[in-house]
């Protein structure tokens, strides 16, 4: 049976991902991508999407209740799935204010939207609020610990992980107090296309592209679990369709790196990119593989940032056993990828760092 889904910041890096995979994989499907368009949320990234007329696109504030209601009753939405958020660790240590303010309140206000419509007016119907979430709500680990489980105690430790674990417990909260249908995915480091430059892999990419310093915080042997943003888009799939109401499923990519691993390895495949194809020399001289130097030559450490997790790593054997997630994309290759779509994609990158791409939403769609 075809549903439609209301996806909250769909213009954001895996909201993109995921408005892309839904219409792909569900051809009688209709999305709705509802997001405010902060700093984060670049509707240029959606040009595929809205090719589609089985995509609509929201201007609006996951605050804004009574749009939120309105947007379930009229459009008949069946499920939500929820990643508007702030999500820049940095950015919440300089100002965490925001954070709260979209993270758990926006979170909750969404809750009570559902609340109205779902369980008060249509108390018949079925419907799911699907909340995504991060591994950082568990704290760190030191190098022997298992990875963090469903059961893991939360201990999150900046402000951004915070204001993540306080909105996963309002869900958790509305699924035992008032029985919303709720699910929860806590991930891993995601990568892939429309990833904002201020995030490790895009940053990386571009500044070796620019011949800048690559910046590694501290001694660079930070671990993450990275995950393809496809395998959590084929991961978030599974729980809304399959996973249990009231339940949490962690979702990782069974792929730890220390960063200054995860940088080298980039180094190198941008040093075989630009040995393979002799245009890049042209397009990007100041990359120091165009003068005949090896990238990693720009790897500079900086002063660690305050409250740095040293590792997470996510045990992801409940969504495996239960719902068959694995994740399909090896490291070597989902990274090439990646490279390969920020070298075929300058303009969108280009664009996001010059701030033009708001220029274009307003060219397109009127201010
Ligand atoms: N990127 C990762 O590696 C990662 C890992 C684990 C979990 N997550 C979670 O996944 C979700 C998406 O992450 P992302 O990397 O795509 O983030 P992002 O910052 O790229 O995108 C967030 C989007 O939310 C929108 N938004 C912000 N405030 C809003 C509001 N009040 N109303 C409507 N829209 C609003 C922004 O405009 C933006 O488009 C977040 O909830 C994040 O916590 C991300």
């Amino acid at each position: 049976m075809s549903k439609t889904l209301l996806v909250t910041g769909g213009a954001g890096f895996i909201g993109v991902n995921f408005c892309n995979y839904w219409l792909k994989k569900y051809p009688d499907d209709q999305v709705i991508a509802l997001d405010i368009l902060s700093y984060a949320g670049n509707r240029h990234s959606l040009e595929q999407a809205e090719k589609n007329d089985r995509f609509s696109f929201v201007k609006g504030d996951i605050l804004d209740q009574s749009l939120v209601e309105t947007l379930l009753r009229e459009q008949k939405v069946d499920d939500i799935v929820h990643f508007a958020a702030e999500s820049h660790v940095d950015r919440s240590i300089t100002g965490p204010d925001q954070f709260l303010e979209t993270n758990i309140i926006g979170t909750h206000s969404l809750l009570k939207a559902a609340r109205q419509v779902w369980l008060t007016e249509q108390a018949d119907s079925t419907h799911r609020f699907h909340h995504v979430s991060t591994d950082e709500v568990y704290g760190t680990l030191t190098a022997d610990d298992p990875a963090f489980s469903e059961t893991t105690a939360y201990q999150p430790n900046s402000p951004y992980s915070a204001s993540k674990a306080a909105s996963d417990h309002m869900v958790r909260a509305y699924h035992h107090t008032y029985g919303l249908d709720v699910t929860t995915s806590n991930c891993s480091n995601n990568y892939g296309p429309f990833h904002f430059p201020e995030k490790l892999i895009p940053l990386c990419i571009i500044n070796i592209l620019s011949g800048k310093p690559l910046p590694i915080y501290g001694d660079g042997q930070q671990i993450r679990d990275w995950l393809y943003v496809e395998d959590h888009c084929r991961g978030i799939d599974l729980v809304l369709t399959n996973g249990r109401a009231g339940e949490t499923y962690n979702i990782g990519g069974n792929n730890e790196k220390a960063n200054i691993d995860l940088v080298k390895a980039l180094c190198d495949l941008v040093d075989a990119r630009f040995a393979e194809q002799t245009d890049l020399k042209q397009r990007f001289p100041d990359a120091p593989a165009s003068k005949g130097q090896a990238s990693d030559s720009l790897i500079t450490y900086v002063a660690d940032r305050p409250g740095h997790d040293r590792r997470y790593a996510v045990d992801a054997s409940k969504a495996s056993n239960e719902l068959g997630y694995e994740p399909q994309e090896s490291f070597e290759n989902a990274l090439g990828k990646t490279l390969d779509w920020y070298l075929d994609n300058e303009n969108w990158w280009r664009t996001v760092l010059d701030g033009s791409y708001r220029d274009w939403i307003d060219e397109q769609y009127g201010s």
